[in-house]
């Protein structure tokens, strides 16, 4: 049976249908003194798989709560985190800091029989984990909402850590060009610039590929940087959505044709559901 959490319904949905396994009654609520309780009043089968974004501190103990809800009645849990908040924090970055990412998934390691992570921001947090672990990669599904006419496309990721995802949505349209952005430092000026590092955007179409957009703040550099090379549309791809504060306004303020994400936030920008991909891990 698949389980969803509170904010990954629709992927629950599509992973229920992809897989034929049937979608558990769960039931959210919040006592007055702020705890939650996720319930699962029935439960069949033999296998529970957990789905459940962890973007926010009650995520993370719902998702908790629902492993332990199902842990007496499946032979079997699996969870699948199709968004893992903290995963960016996956080392100490100061003195006396925690390394949140490994607090996170010793957490649900202690409820589950295996996880599976919809593209974590380092693959390096399943070794965290104290159960079997798989790294989803869903980045292919990208592909799916660009237009099929793109002109001389060129796949660009913000930085050199999302150029194989770049390379993947590439792979999985078709056609185009690879690269990813490089900052300069102007010697006179002192201003620093950022320019794809090796592919001349003049006139192409760019598609800008990235993990996460959170605060919007790098897509927006990126964004700004490109229409100074006098390119053709720009459309803004990344797997999370997250899409904090205000960067779905200042993405809407610059001049892009669309923002496309998966289903492993739910936004209205979620158009590509991870479901195929997490299945064929499962
Ligand atoms: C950085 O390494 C990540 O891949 C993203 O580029 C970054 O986390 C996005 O954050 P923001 O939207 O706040 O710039």
């Amino acid at each position: 049976m698949i389980v969803p959490g509170s904010g990954s319904q629709s992927l629950a949905a599509a992973l229920s249908a992809a897989l034929d396994e049937p979608l558990a009654p769960v039931e959210f609520e919040r006592f007055a003194d702020g705890e939650l309780l996720a319930r699962v009043p029935e439960f069949e089968g033999e296998r529970a798989v957990v789905v459940a974004a962890t973007d926010s501190s009650d995520a993370h103990v719902e998702l908790l709560q629902l492993q332990d809800a199902v842990a007496d009645r499946a032979d079997e849990v699996v969870t699948v985190v199709p968004y893992m908040g903290y995963g960016r924090q996956d080392e100490r970055f100061r003195e006396g800091e925690p390394i949140s990412a490994r607090a996170m998934a010793r957490a649900i390691s202690t409820g589950t029989d295996r996880v599976l992570v919809v593209n974590p921001h380092e693959p390096g947090v399943g070794e965290f984990f104290d159960v079997p672990f798989t790294a989803v990669d869903a980045s292919a599904r990208l592909a799916e909402p660009l237009p099929d006419d793109l002109r001389e496309p060129l796949f660009l990721a913000p930085d050199e850590g999302a150029i194989d995802l770049a390379a993947t949505v590439r792979d999985a349209y078709g056609a185009g060009a690879t690269d990813h952005f490089v900052k300069h430092r102007d010697r006179e000026t002192g201003a620093v610039e950022m320019e794809p590092s090796q592919v001349d955007a003049g006139g192409r179409d760019v598609v800008l590929v990235d993990d996460i957009i959170a605060t919007g703040g790098t897509m927006s550099e990126a964004i700004d940087q490109l229409h100074g090379h006098a390119v053709g549309r720009v459309f803004v791809t990344c797997i999370h959505p997250m899409l904090a504060a205000s960067a779905r306004t200042r993405l809407e303020r610059a001049d892009i044709e669309a923002v496309y994400g998966t289903d492993t936030l739910e936004r209205a920008v979620s158009c590509v559901s991870v479901a195929p991909a997490v299945a064929a891990d499962l």
